[in-house]
């Protein structure tokens, strides 16, 4: 097909580009593709890197070098918005560039320089649309959220010119960004990356304090503000969005009932999580203690008193450790043994569930289940980095996990009734009786662990 060009309407005139002040990781993409260095060029940083700004900056860079048409592509119509308005204002730095321009049936320019280029704004929502003739260039901005088939349709479609597609992105777990810019690179690949808070222009607090609300290390804030491809497939609640899931609980809630959650440690922490459920139905994560090397008199202690502050009604213990549960009961704490869960991944549907439905939620100053959410995740497979649902879970980060889960496997689910086995919901009920064949035992068995045998007034194991 010959190529497509327009006689400009304006004499050409040369562009100068004002970058500024670049960023180390901008400086370093913009050489890239000055230098013809790759063809394939990823930007991946935290959110608020910098990347669209500088992917603005770069499309024109290609246009009037390059001439031809060249795209600008975003996963969906809104999230468009972005680029486009970033890409007019660099076209607003310089004017008089602009010889044509429409808004329908998408965004479209030709610039009055030299070589008359064009560029369009195309959405990825259905990328068999996303097919056509060549390309001098595309930007496609968080592009990682879209299908992998809209990325090889548009590789397809600057290969034949020779052009290239440039990605700004925040990461998505690690999914085909990841696959193929770090897992099966060509010598054509390029990737650059770095964190929000290697952007100077930001105002520092703010970014130290999302880090903080986010969990310094979580997946999600590595991810989020981190920039890295983080393994989000082995983690036991994907669901849990801390922008979603983190509030405040509201002011005038009408609180029905506290329960509590409570997994006995020593040199891992004790971990007690209180839930409130209000008149609506939403269930809040009110408070959490989260101690290691508590002596038993320090235990019964701390968590009497949280629950005379709570009004907690029922505690749900750890059902392996009966000793730990006489103890508080002698005390006079409210502390019932869990319902029996095994294997333990039977359970997490029931939190699973209320992530989805949005009806759980917790109250920001629970750094640690907050933190432990974005980091409980499945056994890896030794020597892999395959995990796969249902496997073994990880016995780290899942002391405040196991409190919650104590508490949500015992009662009902949508109330705080004890649960009465007989009436459970049939469907957790098939369930069960499925896992039970799996595993060969009924949930109402103890621990298949011995019985301690008892030796004079020793316990031997
Ligand atoms: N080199 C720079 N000079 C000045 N401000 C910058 C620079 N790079 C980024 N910024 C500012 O940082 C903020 C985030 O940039 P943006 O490109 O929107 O980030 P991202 O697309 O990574 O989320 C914007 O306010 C932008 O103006
Ligand atoms: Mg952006």
């Amino acid at each position: 097909m010959a190529k497509r060009r327009l006689p400009p309407t304006r004499p050409p005139r040369p562009i100068r580009f004002d970058l500024g002040r670049l960023l180390p990781g901008q400086a370093e993409f913009w050489r890239v593709l000055e230098t013809d260095e790759a063809r394939y060029v990823a930007v991946v940083t935290g959110i608020r890197g910098g990347k669209t700004m500088i992917g603005a900056r770069r499309a024109l860079r290609e246009a009037t070098r390059r001439g031809g048409l060249g795209w600008i592509v975003a996963p969906t119509y809104t999230m468009a918005n972005t680029p486009h308005r970033l890409f007019e204002d660099v076209l607003n730095q310089h004017p008089g560039m602009v010889a044509d321009q429409r808004d329908h049936p998408y965004p479209y320019w030709r610039l009055a320089t030299a070589k008359a280029p064009e560029i369009e704004v195309h959405t990825a929502e259905y990328p068999d649309r996303l097919r056509g003739p060549g390309l001098s260039w595309v930007w496609c901005d968080e592009l990682a959220i879209a299908d992998y088939e809209a990325w090889r349709i548009l590789m397809g479609r600057v290969l034949d010119t020779g052009g290239v597609i440039f990605l700004t992105t925040t990461p998505k777990g690690r999914n085909w960004v990841y696959q193929e810019f770090i897992g099966n690179p060509s010598g054509r690949h390029k990737l650059i990356t770095w964190k929000t808070e290697d952007n100077i222009y930001l105002p520092r607090e703010e970014v130290q304090e999302l880090k903080r609300r986010w969990g310094p290390g979580t997946v999600w804030e590595r991810q989020e503000l981190g920039g890295e491809f983080v393994a989000f497939e082995g983690l036991v609640f994907p669901e849990f969005d801390p922008t979603v899931h983190v509030a405040e609980p509201p002011k005038d809630a009408q609180w029905v009932e506290f329960q509590a959650g409570l997994d006995f440690g020593h040199n891992d922490p004790t971990a007690l999580v209180i839930l409130g459920k209000t008149k609506q139905g939403m269930w809040w994560i009110v408070h959490e203690l989260y101690e290691s090397r508590l002596s038993a008199l320090e235990m019964v202690r701390d968590v009497a008193a949280l629950c005379r502050q709570f009004h907690v009604q029922r505690i749900w213990a750890d059902q392996s450790r009966p000793e730990f549960i006489k103890e508080f009961q002698r005390m006079g704490a409210p502390v019932l043994a869990s319902r029996p869960c095994s294997p333990k991944s039977l359970g997490f549907p029931r939190i699973s569930v209320l992530l989805k439905e949005g009806t759980l939620r917790v109250a920001p100053h629970c750094r640690n289940v907050i933190t432990e959410f974005g980091l409980y995740s499945y056994k890896r497979k030794r020597g892999t980095d395959s995990v796969k649902p249902g496997d073994e879970v990880e016995d780290r980060f899942d002391h405040a996990m196991d409190a919650l889960h104590y508490m949500l496997w015992s009662v009902a689910p949508g109330s705080f009734d004890s649960l009465d086995w007989t009436t459970a919901d049939p469907d957790e009920q098939d369930r069960l009786r499925l896992l039970q064949l799996k595993y060969q035992r009924n949930p109402g068995e103890p621990l298949d662990r011995p019985r301690p045998r008892v030796v004079g007034r020793y316990v031997a194991d």
